[in-house]
């Protein structure tokens, strides 16, 4: 084994980039309190000791400085296992936190900044002036950096411990798992395994639909309040929730819900965000409904899916009221940022005038403008097949800002394409879970052990193992593998084996 000094990783080399340094960090006894997310379970990481090595590479003629990371455990502590750790939101790479958790479950793992530091919001890079999209810097984030954080990490590996890694795999949720399912789709040979959760996929109307009822509540001119909205979900959950034989709050069949909020209006309802009862409008009642229903054109046509049934509406189609009672849509920074930057490149646009007729003629120039730099809908997985490579995906029924049907309307296209396609796509929905953690739903934290065991052991998995986080109670249940569901048998509620998939 090397020591963690830069001068053992002198060697490296990148096709198609100048590396500009190498710099090495021998870390001891490190702590971090890791929360649950990215796929995992809280831990508590104690007594850490590891090696990081960052490169800073340059594009020639890009002008771009793209830094790449790698912890390296000790030799002894090393499974052997290499791992790729993806992003979230804006963000190219993972926290130091989720590099620590890696780390100390015996992974080498590599992050990349894909060449946008920490401190850098996307405002700051997306136009290089207003009308002109800064398109490098995009492509950094999409696709190329997480390729050549792959081919660096596993160099920095074979140079430090003198071995290529056995097994190699990816972990993301989010943008972390738009980034999973970009690696299958253009770089298939760079991992065996990836776990790709609540992905961030078809990229131009994921990010579209996110503002979708905001775009209904210009055109309605009425803004009804969070209490409102909360109280028509939770009217919602109360009509469906038994769908599934058991009442806990939990929807896991929203698409059998044909609750009507209609019914609805008048009635007042506690609101647990301000303590006060509030009366649903019918002005709720129609926001919950094209929620629901997903982005649709003026002329009627679907645009694409909308939240499921049981989800807060609180991100998507938040509002802000002032004291005096007056209340204005608040759209999700992802949204806002979206329309502002990329498509209307004017950082002054006011969102506000979306209504229905504009907000469909952008979702066309975002799906056409964007889709062959971020799109990642490439649903042709043949070459990854081919490499021997498994995905793992699993999406949060409950999630308030991607529609599940996003990861739904994926498989199904991958299955339609490819019967056969269980031998390395499966996925998992997971009930009552909002955005990749969060909700009284079943988070599945061993995703990546079930992972492991499919490609190191030819273990294909069923079930994903999934515990709720939060709540008086931890409950058990194993995630169906879809297009089965949940459902309540017998026995204890909180005992998965009270449960079947079908
Ligand atoms: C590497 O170290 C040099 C010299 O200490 C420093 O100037 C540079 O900023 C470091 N680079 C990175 C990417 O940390
Ligand atoms: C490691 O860190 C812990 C707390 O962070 C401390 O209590 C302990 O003394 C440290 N051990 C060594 C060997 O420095
Ligand atoms: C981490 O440690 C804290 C105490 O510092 C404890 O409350 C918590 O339960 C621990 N978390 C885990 C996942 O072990
Ligand atoms: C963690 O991340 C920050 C930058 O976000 C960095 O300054 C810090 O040194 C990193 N390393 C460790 C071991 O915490
Ligand atoms: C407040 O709402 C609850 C139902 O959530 C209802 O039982 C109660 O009567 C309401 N109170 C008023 C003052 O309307
Ligand atoms: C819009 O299309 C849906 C089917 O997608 C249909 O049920 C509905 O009646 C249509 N509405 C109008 C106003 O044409
Ligand atoms: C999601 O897709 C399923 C069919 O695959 C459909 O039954 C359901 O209504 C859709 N849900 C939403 C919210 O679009
Ligand atoms: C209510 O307050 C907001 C912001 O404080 C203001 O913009 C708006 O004009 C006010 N509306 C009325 C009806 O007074
Ligand atoms: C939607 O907004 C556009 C641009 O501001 C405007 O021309 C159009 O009249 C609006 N449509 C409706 C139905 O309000």
């Amino acid at each position: 084994m090397a020591l963690c000094t830069a001068s053992q990783f002198q060697s490296l080399t990148l096709f198609g980039a100048s590396i500009l340094s190498i710099n090495t960090t021998s870390h001891s006894n490190l702590s971090f309190k890791v929360p649950t997310g990215d796929n995992h379970y809280a831990k508590n990481v104690t007594g850490l000791d590891v090696c990081e090595v960052i490169i800073s590479y340059t594009h020639p003629g890009y002008n771009d400085e793209v830094n790449t990371i790698v912890w390296l455990p000790t030799a002894e502590d090393w499974s052997g296992r290499f791992l790729g750790a993806g992003g979230g939101g804006w963000v190219t790479g993972a926290s130091n936190s989720t590099l620590a958790w890696a780390a100390s479950e015996g992974f080498a793992v590599v992050t990349t900044d894909g060449g946008h530091a920490a401190n850098s919001p996307v405002q700051d890079w997306a136009l290089l002036s207003p009308g002109n999209v800064n398109w490098i810097p995009l492509q950094n984030f999409a696709s190329t950096t997480l390729d050549e954080a792959a081919t660096l990490g596993k160099a920095v590996v074979k140079a430090y411990y003198g071995t290529k890694p056995s097994y190699s795999y990816w972990n993301g949720c989010s943008t972390g798992g738009r980034q999973g399912h970009m690696m299958a789709q253009r770089y298939p040979e760079q991992y065996d395994g990836i776990l790709a959760a609540a992905s961030a996929m078809n990229w131009g109307q994921m990010l579209m639909q996110e503002g979708w009822p905001q775009a209904v509540m210009n055109d309605l001119k009425l803004y009804p309040t969070n209490c409102e909205l909360e109280a028509v979900r939770l009217a919602a959950i109360e009509a469906c929730d038994g769908l599934d034989g058991v009442e806990d709050g939990i929807i896991t069949l929203p698409g059998q819900c044909d609750f009507d909020p209609s019914t609805k209006v008048g009635q007042s309802y506690y609101c647990s965000l301000n303590g006060v009862n509030t009366t649903i409008t019918e002005a709720a009642a129609t926001v919950a409904k094209w929620t629901w229903k997903g982005a649709t054109s003026p002329r009627n046509e679907s645009l694409w899916y909308g939240l499921d049934v049981g989800a807060s509406f609180l991100a998507d189609a938040a509002t802000t009221c002032s004291a005096n009672g007056t209340c204005i849509g608040s759209p999700l920074g992802f949204y806002d940022i979206w329309i502002r930057y990329f498509l209307m490149m004017d950082p002054s646009f006011d969102v506000s005038t979306v209504n229905v007729s504009v907000f469909s003629k952008l979702f066309h120039q975002s799906v056409n403008r964007y889709d062959s730099i971020i799109g990642t809908s490439d649903i042709d997985l043949t070459y990854f097949k081919e490499a021997g490579g498994k995905i793992i995906t699993w999406h949060g029924l409950a999630d308030s800002l991607i529609a599940p049907n996003n990861t739904v309307s994926y498989a199904q296209r991958v299955y339609e394409r490819d019967p056969e396609a269980g031998d390395y796509y499966r996925f998992f929905e997971a009930p009552g879970v909002d955005h990749c953690s969060g909700g009284p739903g079943w988070f599945p934290g061993k995703g990546l052990q079930s992972l492991i065991d499919w490609v190191e052991n030819g273990i294909a998995p069923t079930s994903l193992e999934a515990q709720t986080q939060n709540g008086a109670v931890q409950r058990s249940a194993n995630l169906c593998l879809w297009p089965k569901s949940l459902h309540f048998v017998s026995g204890d509620v909180n005992e998965a084996s009270s449960f079947k998939c079908r």
